[in-house]
């Protein structure tokens, strides 16, 4: 879907992007950007070209904080392993100092083998294993509070800032949990699970939604009271049926500035930071805020379709980059 904004974005402005096809019938990731001076080849979306000054490694969770942490930017504590042992000894540490502990893969994973929130030394272990299963680096962090926030820079500006719950409903006072689900389910731009052409995915009734009902005694069946809101998941990822507000408008000009700043040291056309701080209305300066990740390609339809607030026009604004420099 990234691909299709991105490819109606440069329609509009003149230029055609075309997809390239493995024997002529299955479609590829691998595209190309035609306009009356250039052919560029790229994969999903341009992340990394002729405009980029350098090259970008920052897909490696650790290099990037390292970055951050060169240029005293505020960075999630935390190290990489390639060795069990080690993992588990700083893990154990860090558990000793009374702080909570995330555990994941170096690289990125879509959040299917991050750990989060993680408070004694068996999780630990049983976390450490199972990423080394997938992963050849471990990284293990400082587990920070906060709500979760996107922000995306397209040509070192920021052009659209998303909150990120969990899923959740609210009770009016008669409909079961079950009836609030299905009203959720029917929004606009809800797809099935694993959808790639819908911004936002629906709620699945399966075992973890009903164990997580169950942790506030209630069912399918409860009726909630008015007003009353129930998350659906702990999670915040796409297939947990995320919800997405817009607060680019609210965001601290401080704060703005900060993630600009941290585009222009990766100097790539497009960044998706992921945030974590109480409130991005408030200057960094007087909350603690993370910097958590940067995605060199990020997931952007969530600004074009949030479920509520504004529309922001990400496509476009990278679309816009390669008219100017044509
Ligand atoms: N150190 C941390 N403290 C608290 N939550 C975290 C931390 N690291 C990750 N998370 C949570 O897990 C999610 C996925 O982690 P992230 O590093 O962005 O990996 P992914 O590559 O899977 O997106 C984050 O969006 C955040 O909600
Ligand atoms: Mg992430």
């Amino acid at each position: 879907m990234r691909t299709k904004l991105f490819a109606l974005a440069c329609a509009k402005r003149g230029m055609m992007v075309s997809t390239f096809y493995l024997f002529g019938v299955f479609p590829m990731q691998i595209c190309e950007l035609q306009s009356d001076s250039r052919r560029m080849l790229f994969e999903t979306i341009p992340s990394n070209s002729a405009l980029a000054v350098g090259s970008f490694i920052y897909d490696d969770k650790m290099e990037f904080k390292k970055l951050l942490y060169e240029h005293q930017l505020p960075f999630v504590p935390g190290a990489k392993f390639i060795f069990f042992s080690p993992a588990l000894r700083y893990a154990n540490q860090l558990l000793g100092q009374n702080k909570s502990i995330v555990i994941k893969p170096a690289d990125g994973s879509l959040s299917r083998h991050t750990f989060v929130n993680i408070k004694s030394a068996k999780q630990v272990k049983a976390a450490i294993k199972s990423v080394f299963l997938i992963s050849l680096e471990v990284l293990v962090e400082e587990f920070v509070e906060g709500f979760d926030y996107r922000a995306t820079m397209v040509g070192f500006s920021q052009i659209a800032v998303a909150k990120r719950m969990p899923s959740s409903i609210e009770g009016d006072g008669r409909s079961t949990i079950a009836a609030l689900i299905e009203k959720k389910n029917n929004e606009k731009y809800r797809g099935p699970v694993n959808s790639r052409n819908h911004p936002m995915h629906i709620v699945e009734i399966n075992n973890s939604l009903l164990k997580k009902l169950a942790e506030s005694n209630c069912n399918l069946a409860t009726v909630l009271k008015k007003g009353e809101r129930k998350n659906l998941s702990n999670k915040i990822n796409l297939a947990s049926a995320a919800d997405i507000y817009d607060v680019t408008s609210t965001t601290h000009p401080h704060n703005r500035a900060l993630f600009e700043r941290v585009a222009t040291l990766l100097k790539v056309p497009i960044v998706g930071l992921d945030i974590i701080a109480q409130d991005l209305g408030v200057s960094y300066k007087k909350q603690k805020l993370y910097i958590v990740e940067a995605n060199p390609k990020p997931y952007f339809e969530m600004h074009h379709f949030p479920l509520i607030g504004e529309h922001r026009d990400v496509a476009g604004a990278l679309a816009e980059l390669y008219v100017d420099s044509a």
